[in-house]
């Protein structure tokens, strides 16, 4: 029997929670609780006992790593990774899987509001536009922009990515148009959606000469990490272009100050909550439990993402 810790300072539906805790009592676990904590320390307390632990955005660093004594796994239920200290936990023999693709819905669905959002004026009441024929540039054609796409194909928009690390096919499969430069990208689209990790190569990479490009009417969508902005670029392009807009599901650092001075050109979400569904929460939370099942009864590590 091992100890699977869900470790979430932000809950999953009940629902989910209920179906992790089946999966892992059927393979004969025992399921350790802890939401809605609001100090590390909580975390590391709990993490000292585990053998396993199940995450959202939580982070894993050093300290938790040290702690916890008899951890051999921990899943992310979700895509991105950077809450996770990859290295230190590779050295210290954990496993660090994601579970990719299951809260890639929620995410796309989340966008795709976030741009009707901004093309209504923040529904205050004023004539705004359509999507209906407009252009949309995917940064990174992952499982997100992919929903995404089929979902601005029903707005009828047109729809093109930049991925260097895709092959065009499976774009051109999908009815995307593929454009092998991140400057045409931008240059192209009044809608821009972001859809790429926060890694070292992209943080601060979207920047002030990529917004700048971009059409009249700009509107950059953000439901990838705060980091990947590059805020003093954005504050520029908020002072130069009275027509440029911002929604993320990630309050960027100078959230004061683009709320003080440019009221009604951007919308950000009080807490991260792109994959806040009971469907997406199903998804990748019981997909880690099952992770962690398989991982303990047949050694199976096909999401590890510290190899
Ligand atoms: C992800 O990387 O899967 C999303 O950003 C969702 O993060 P969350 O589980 O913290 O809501």
């Amino acid at each position: 029997m091992k100890k699977v810790l869900v470790a979430t300072e932000k809950p999953f539906a009940k629902a989910a929670v209920e179906g992790i805790q089946k999966i892992l009592q059927a393979a004969g676990h025992e399921m350790l609780l802890l939401e809605n904590y609001t100090t590390k320390a909580e975390l590391i307390n709990a993490a000292a006992q585990a053998d396993a632990i199940i995450i959202r955005s939580d982070i894993i660093d050093k300290d938790v790593i040290a702690a916890a004594n008899n951890l051999k796994i921990v899943v992310r239920a979700g895509a991105g990774y950077d809450n996770i200290d990859l290295e230190t936990a590779k050295a210290a023999g954990i496993v660090a899987m994601n579970t990719p693709g299951q809260n890639s819905n929620a995410v796309a669905e989340l966008a795709v509001a976030m741009m009707v959002y901004a093309a209504r004026n923040n529904f205050n009441g004023t004539s705004g536009t359509e999507l209906k024929g407009k252009k949309i540039g995917l940064h990174a054609y992952g499982y997100v922009s992919k929903a995404v796409a089929a979902i601005a194909k029903g707005f009828s928009m047109e729809v093109y990515a930049f991925d260097p690390f895709v092959d065009n096919n499976v774009m051109v499969e999908d009815g995307v148009t593929p454009v092998s430069d991140v400057n045409e990208l931008y240059s192209k689209c009044q809608y821009v959606s972001l859809h790429m990790p926060a890694t070292a190569q992209t943080k601060k990479s979207v920047n002030y000469d990529l917004l700048a490009r971009m059409p009249k009417g700009a509107t950059l969508v953000n439901t990838a990490r705060k980091e990947v902005v590059d805020e003093e670029g954005l504050l520029r392009i908020f002072a130069e272009r009275p027509d440029f807009k911002y929604m993320s599901d990630v309050e960027p650092d100078c959230k004061s100050e683009i709320a003080e001075k440019y009221t009604g050109r951007f919308y950000f979400t009080p807490k991260k909550m792109g994959a806040q569904t009971s469907e997406a929460n199903n998804n990748a939370g019981l997909a880690a439990a099952r992770q962690i099942v398989a991982f303990f009864e047949t050694g199976d590590t096909t999401f590890q993402v510290n190899k």
